[in-house]
């Protein structure tokens, strides 16, 4: 099946919705007159159809008649308005998803009430900038061929990998969370370079392009990132000296330490939703 012939409806056009509205235009090639977009604020809703050129409704019920897959991209706490709407339509979907954090698939099941296939989607802030990479899995009644669609439109705006539903809260405090941990260690080796006396631009650059650039080494090289680091570790040189104070403050395990945290933290708050 063929994104490129279907009519897709994104309800919620925040941070995410947006983001995901633009990499279907811009990267995923989509003709913006096979995008819809719903949202309760105007506002937000106007700038995006000036922006894109695509169809924009002010009630979602005029956008479920209209499209093909529904991509709920509301806040958590909103989704039960969006989904009892669903529930009421006539009409068979193709493909529900939903970016929803915490929202199991069961739950989405439940209150449409019909068989139909869902893909639960998490991705993180990093799809603002076309960068994302997000975790999909399947709900019960879900089709590899759904599967497919739903991966070519979250390809548009990074990577995806396929987990277990039983994961999402892992991937949350992984991926999820993660951009933050990145900021701060970059903000702490730019604090150090201006304690050392470089000034805060060129400190930032040397820290964001240096993380940039052993990311990108390691997706181009496909190598464990301990064989890169050795590859830049020479005996007695600088690299080793702060890597042994890295170790010594224990930078690994509260690496480890804060994933494990924030899944935890995850795990508390979906299981205060209904499933
Ligand atoms: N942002 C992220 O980094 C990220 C990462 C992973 C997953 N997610 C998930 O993505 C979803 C959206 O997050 P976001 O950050 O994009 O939120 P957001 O910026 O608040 O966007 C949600 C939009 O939906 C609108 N809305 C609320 N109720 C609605 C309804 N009944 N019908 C149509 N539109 C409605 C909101 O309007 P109002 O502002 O007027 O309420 C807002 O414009 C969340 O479920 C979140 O868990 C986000």
């Amino acid at each position: 099946m063929d994104i490129q012939n279907k009519n897709i409806g994104v309800i919620g056009t925040g941070n995410m919705g947006e983001s995901i509205i633009r990499g279907l235009i811009q990267f995923a090639k989509l003709n913006p007159t096979n995008v819809h977009a719903a949202d309760i604020d105007e506002k937000k809703l106007n700038a995006i159809k000036d922006q894109y050129k695509i169809k924009t409704y002010s009630n979602n019920k005029n956008l479920l008649n209209e499209v093909d897959i529904v991509l709920i991209a509301v806040k958590p706490q909103q989704i039960e308005e969006v989904l009892h709407e669903i529930s009421t339509q006539d009409k068979k979907y193709i493909l529900i998803i939903s970016v929803a954090a915490g929202i199991k698939t069961s739950l989405i099941e439940k209150s449409i009430g019909k068989e139909i296939s869902v893909i639960r989607v998490m991705p993180n802030i990093c799809a603002t900038v076309n960068a994302a990479v997000s975790a999909l899995c399947k709900g019960k009644h879900a089709t590899d061929e759904s599967f497919h669609l739903a991966t070519t439109i979250f390809k548009s705006i990074g990577q995806v990998v396929e987990v277990k539903e039983e994961l999402m809260d892992v991937v949350t405090g992984l991926s999820g969370s993660g951009p933050a941990y990145i900021f701060l260690a970059i903000e702490a080796l730019s604090d150090a370079g201006v304690e050392l006396g470089l000034t805060r631009d060129i400190s930032t650059i040397l820290a964001v392009q240096t993380t940039l650039g052993a990311a990108k080494m390691i997706l181009d090289t496909g190598d464990h990132p301990s064989v890169l680091r050795d590859k830049v570790t020479s005996p007695g040189g600088t690299t080793i000296r702060g890597l042994a104070v890295l170790e010594e403050q224990n930078f690994r395990a509260a690496l480890i330490d804060a994933v494990k945290a924030a899944t935890e933290r995850s795990r508390e708050l979906s299981s205060q939703k209904k499933s």
